[in-house]
């Protein structure tokens, strides 16, 4: 095992209060692919293009193409060894947050109770008419679905770039990051903000990261580790706690 990995092992083994912030990178091998890496299967569909209040209401069925397709692809996913260790470090220490910026489902599907999902669920719709929000888990969705309540066209209930996240989310997150003693920052290239900025937030925690390339964020941790999170978390959590095979 890695020097850093053990050191990292031993602070999460010393924590009390922990505070995870996941990006794509932790459902990529679950076979979700990320927005900006190598294997973005989104390379026709730039996020910050098509995930944005303009682009919707230019042309809808272009969006929800996207946000359609993504939701086929998910259908038949599962969460990682990765998501399955974050939920076993919540059931290890006194407190846990878990801020994902994933829209997947997939820290829920591991068992990962304290979840703050930042920037939505792809598996809710909101109504742009009555604002009714709803859970359509696994359906098929129309190419331009429309509200069973008032029948005016459904979005995403997830947060495009430009909008507001939701403020009482958002405060919940800061302040578990304010609280925390060790943040650990998985799979997120840290570029968008404000999600990236709750590192800075963490000033009094140990900051740990996971990522399989060096980001914006790895120069303000405390310990970088490179690699997998499918294979480094679980190395992690078993050498914290002690946790056999
Ligand atoms: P990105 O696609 O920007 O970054 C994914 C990160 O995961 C990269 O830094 C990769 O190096 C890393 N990575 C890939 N595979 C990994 C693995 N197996 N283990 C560990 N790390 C791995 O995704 P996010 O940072 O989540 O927002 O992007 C942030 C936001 O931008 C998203 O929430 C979304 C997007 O547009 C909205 O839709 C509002």
């Amino acid at each position: 095992m890695s020097a850093p990995l053990q050191q990292a092992a031993r602070a999460l083994s010393a924590a009390t209060n922990v505070c995870v912030l996941t990006g794509a990178g932790v459902s990529a091998e679950s076979g979700v692919p990320t927005f900006r890496g190598l294997d973005g299967l989104w390379k026709n569909f730039r996020p910050e293009e098509v995930s944005n209040p303009d682009a919707f209401a230019r042309d809808p069925a272009l969006v929800w193409e996207w946000y359609n397709m993504r939701r086929d692809r998910l259908g038949g996913v599962e969460p990682n060894p990765g998501h399955h260790a974050i939920a076993e470090i919540e059931r290890r220490v006194d407190r846990f947050t878990l801020v994902t910026q994933n829209v997947d489902g997939l820290h829920a599907a591991a068992g990962s109770r304290n979840v703050l999902e930042v920037h939505g669920n792809i598996w809710r719709t909101l109504c742009t008419g009555c604002g009714r929000r709803q859970d359509r888990t696994g359906e098929r969705l129309d190419a331009l679905p429309a509200c069973p309540a008032c029948g005016a066209l459904l979005r995403p209930d997830v947060v495009w770039f430009g909008e507001m996240l939701d403020p009482d989310l958002w405060d919940a997150a800061v302040e578990a990051v304010r609280s925390c003693d060790l943040f650990l920052s998985v799979g997120t290239s840290a570029v968008v903000y404000p999600a990236a900025g709750l590192l800075d937030a963490a000033a009094g925690a140990v900051k740990i990261e996971v990522n399989v390339e060096p980001t914006p964020a790895s120069a303000r941790v405390d310990i970088a580790l490179a690699g997998r999170s499918g294979q480094l978390l679980p190395l992690l959590a078993r050498q914290a706690f002690g946790l056999g095979d």
